[in-house]
């Protein structure tokens, strides 16, 4: 049995005070559960000292495909590693569409992390139009082969995936658990056509409109390994639920 996988993706929210409180509710309500926070850059430093010695592991949502140089602005998969991350997340469709993100730069930044020794959490998904016009398993497929074909079907023994339908993350809409079990079957199936033994193993979460209320719907699926959170990632209670419910 593959094991669930909840992630809190902070976005740009959070403050020294806020994050505090929020660290300090969820670190005793996690107690043996095995989750993440994806924080933004500049408080990986209190996650560190927060989380260490817990069960909640952190780290970033971007990086730079870059190792080191002259590259302003840009933060290094080692200078993540620096501050304890395990996790990074990568490809999340705000990247993809507001920094305009292609495929072959989302393969560079999920190669940079590995070569760190950071497990990436690459985010695949569809927009409204395109599951409207019905390429949703084209889109989602060609965004994985970009990876697939430049650092090889293995190395996805050392990521996670996440799909997230674009036109669920942040407006209250979610796939309903059929969708979204259908966008997973599909992706494992696709896996396993290469290597039945990755596909087995790998972590798919499912992000989009996640919350206390249908996370135990989603999580009961049989290809759903989890969940990456934004907006209810925020709050401890709503989090804890989610993670809660994966652990089941
Ligand atoms: P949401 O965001 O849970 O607020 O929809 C999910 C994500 O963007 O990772």
């Amino acid at each position: 049995m593959r094991k669930k996988l909840v992630a809190g993706n902070w976005k740009m929210h959070g403050s020294l005070a806020e994050n505090a409180a929020l660290l300090a509710a969820l670190k005793p309500a996690l107690a043996g559960i095995d989750a993440v926070v994806c924080v933004p850059f500049p408080y990986l430093a209190q996650a560190q000292a927060e989380l260490a010695g817990s069960t909640i592991a952190w780290g970033a949502q971007n990086l730079s495909e870059q190792a080191k140089g002259a590259f302003t602005g840009e933060v290094s998969a080692a200078m993540l590693l620096d501050f304890g991350c395990t996790y990074v997340i990568v490809g999340h469709s705000e990247r993809r569409s507001l920094y305009g993100e292609s495929d072959a730069l989302v393969a560079s930044k999920y190669m940079a992390a590995q070569a760190a020794g950071l497990k990436p959490i690459l985010c695949v998904g569809e927009s409204l139009d395109e599951r409207e016009s019905g390429v949703t398993e084209a889109v989602v497929a060609r965004q994985l082969d970009a990876v697939i074909n430049a650092a090889g079907i293995a190395s996805l023994m050392n990521a996670v995936l996440a799909y997230e339908p674009v036109w669920a993350i942040g407006t209250g809409k979610t796939a309903s658990p059929e969708q979204a079990q259908a966008v997973h079957a599909f992706i494992r199936n696709k896996i396993a056509a290469l290597d039945p033994a990755v596909a087995d193993q790998l972590v798919i979460q499912y992000g989009g409109s996640v919350k206390a209320a249908n996370a135990s719907e989603l999580m009961a699926k049989p290809d759903i390994d989890g969940g990456l959170i934004g907006g209810a990632s925020l709050v401890a209670e709503e989090f804890v639920a989610i993670c809660r419910a994966a652990a089941k």
